[in-house]
């Protein structure tokens, strides 16, 4: 008996309207375009509305993800969202958007909290539990409203991040097609925690006000950045070995845009031409789990990824944590 392969069959992103370019953030914080640029390769990010949730973006991108795959909400029995700027504290983005979407009643939702590596988390739960027989669509969201948890006066983050949703439908291998999730992997290094995080809201300080940490985003960059080239080295390296597939094989690595600088050293690594990466990081800056469904859907749209080809993603983030994946389209 051959055992059931599942495949993203389809893709959706959604961007919020309002751009925010370097030259405007330079009117906010002492920064220039110039630093920004050379350091990361960011020019632009988008801003949500204040009206604007991360419920809504990830309903706007799901819902292009659903038509791309041909399916009706009526067909999604399982529906999880990677988010670290949920509506509320409680009840999930996930059960928000299976309301705004009409996802049926028996649809399981629930949200995955692993920041920027969220989107890789999500797919392998939700491949893992379509794996058991039990589930047979899932819509694996990755959605961030990241410009509510920046502190606005310090340049050293609110300059990396911007607001956005991307989303896939994972389902059965099409007749006829090779298309399956070939391979994931996931690790965490809990303590570190301080170096990527937001001190205040949870219930370890719920009371905001003087003397209390705040709730927003506070980074040890350079650190963040020594562990990110270290850390994806080891996350390509061991998915390739865990599938018998060599670097040279992957037609499209689509990376967590966070910094252009890191993408190119895991260019170096892997020794793969920078042709072979999807960078869209200049126009979005880094949408932590929005970032690798938005670019996967990008490069889908602009034909950078193509039907029998093959992808890996991979990403890192706060926990911290980090993940990669292998994806035959
Ligand atoms: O999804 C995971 C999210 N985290 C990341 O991706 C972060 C990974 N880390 C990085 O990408 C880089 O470390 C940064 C882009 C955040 C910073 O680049 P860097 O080359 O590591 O710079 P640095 O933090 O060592 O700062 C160098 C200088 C400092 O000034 P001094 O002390 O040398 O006088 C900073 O104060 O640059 C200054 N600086 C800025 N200057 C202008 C820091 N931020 C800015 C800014 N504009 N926005």
């Amino acid at each position: 008996m051959s055992v059931p392969t599942f495949a993203l069959i389809g893709t959706g992103a959604y961007v919020p309207e309002r751009v925010l370019t370097n030259e405007d953030m330079a009117k906010i914080v002492d920064t220039s375009d110039e630093w920004i640029f050379s350091r990361t390769g960011i020019k632009e990010r988008r801003i949500a509305a204040p009206q604007e949730q991360t419920s809504d973006m990830a309903t706007a991108a799901a819902t292009i993800a659903l038509r791309d795959a041909g399916l009706t909400p009526a067909q999604i029995d399982l529906c999880i969202v990677a988010t670290l700027t949920p509506d509320l504290l409680m009840p999930s983005t996930a059960c928000i958007v299976q309301a705004k979407l009409g996802l049926p009643h028996h649809t399981a939702c629930f949200d995955v909290s692993a920041a920027c590596s969220g989107f890789i988390y999500a797919l392998e739960t939700a491949w893992a539990m379509l794996q058991s027989g039990r589930y047979r669509h899932a819509l694996v969201i990755g959605a961030e409203k990241l410009s509510t948890v920046m502190d606005w006066t310090d340049r050293t983050t609110c300059v990396l991040f911007g607001d956005a949703a991307g989303a896939v439908v994972i389902g059965p291998t099409p007749a006829g097609s090779t298309a399956s999730i070939v391979g994931t992997k996931l690790y965490s290094e809990g303590e570190n925690t301080e170096l990527l995080w937001i001190p205040g809201g949870g219930s370890a300080h719920p009371h905001l006000g003087p003397g209390v940490p705040p709730r927003f985003m506070q980074m040890k960059g350079r650190e963040v950045y020594k562990f990110a080239v270290r850390e994806m080295e080891d996350a390509v390296r061991d998915i390739l070995e865990q599938c018998n597939v060599d670097a040279d094989e992957v037609d499209c690595v689509v990376p967590h845009q966070a910094n252009l600088r890191i993408i190119d050293s895991i260019a170096k690594f892997l020794q793969l031409p920078p042709e072979r990466f999807f960078v869209n990081l200049e126009r979005y800056g880094n949408t932590s789990a929005a970032s690798i469904p938005l670019a996967i859907d990008e490069a889908r749209r602009g034909g950078r990824i193509q039907n029998g080809s093959l992808s890996l993603l991979v990403a890192f983030g706060a926990g911290l944590t980090y993940g990669s994946a292998l994806v035959r389209w």
